[in-house]
């Protein structure tokens, strides 16, 4: 197994039968939806209720037999699992460059409990310090808000598949990316700050939201609690 099979098998133990879950979304989270669809197949899991954070978890999970619903149907999940891009030593994350960060927030608040899977080299003393922070953003405008993300402190840029075209995502907006080359000084105030901003949808800060990040690497797999 690699590691973020490693990670994905140990977040396993917390699913029992009969629970409603959130499914995240990127490689990790993919390892963790095979490895549950593996256990409803094999019958030691039963009357799961899932909601997938993203089109693509979603078509994996009916793949493999995985029930599907809606917050609508469920207004309160017991366990949410997911990946992401850097994990701090408070537990606070940067997500969304598997570009599902606004339904993966949309979801996730509504877990009882939120497991994080990594491999160690998403850990990290500072958010922003090896991977760019994703804005999602409406079509409208978007390159003024592209300039006023760069007077925040960062470089900021579109992103752009290969074609040169913007990244749409399943809510059918686009993303930006946020290079901090020192990190993010202040997370929480820069969050505020993006929140009261019109056209800016959502982004990929997740603070105070996880409660059990599982982070595998060559020596084994450590579980970080959050302190409350
Ligand atoms: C999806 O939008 C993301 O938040 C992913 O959870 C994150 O990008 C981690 O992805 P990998 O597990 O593929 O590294």
């Amino acid at each position: 197994m690699d590691l973020k099979q490693q990670a994905a098998a140990r977040a396993l133990e917390y699913v029992h039968s009969g629970m409603t879950l959130g499914l995240g979304s990127g490689s990790t989270a993919a390892c963790f939806v095979d490895l549950l669809g593996a256990k409803l197949q094999a019958g030691e899991l039963h009357d799961l209720r899932c909601v997938a954070t993203s089109e693509k978890t979603a078509r994996q999970a009916r793949e493999l037999g995985i029930p599907l619903t809606s917050l609508a149907e469920l207004p309160e999940l017991d366990l949410a699992v997911d990946g992401a891009d850097e994990v701090d030593p408070s537990l606070n994350l940067i997500k969304g460059l598997g570009r599902a960060l606004l339904r993966e927030k949309v979801i996730e608040i509504h877990a009882r409990k939120v497991v994080v899977i990594v491999d160690e080299s998403k850990l990290v003393s500072r958010l922003g310090s090896t991977r760019p922070l994703p804005v999602e953003l409406v079509q409208f405008e978007a390159q003024a808000q592209i300039r006023w993300l760069n007077t925040l402190g960062c470089r900021a840029e579109m992103w752009l598949e290969d074609d040169g075209r913007p990244v749409v995502t399943d809510n059918g907006n686009y993303l930006a990316l946020l290079h901090f080359p020192e990190g993010i000084e202040d997370p929480c105030a820069l969050a505020k700050e993006l929140a009261f901003r019109p056209g800016i949808v959502e982004h990929g800060l997740f603070l105070n939201m996880v409660d059990t990040v599982i982070a595998a690497g060559a020596g084994g797999v450590r579980l970080l609690e959050r302190e409350k």
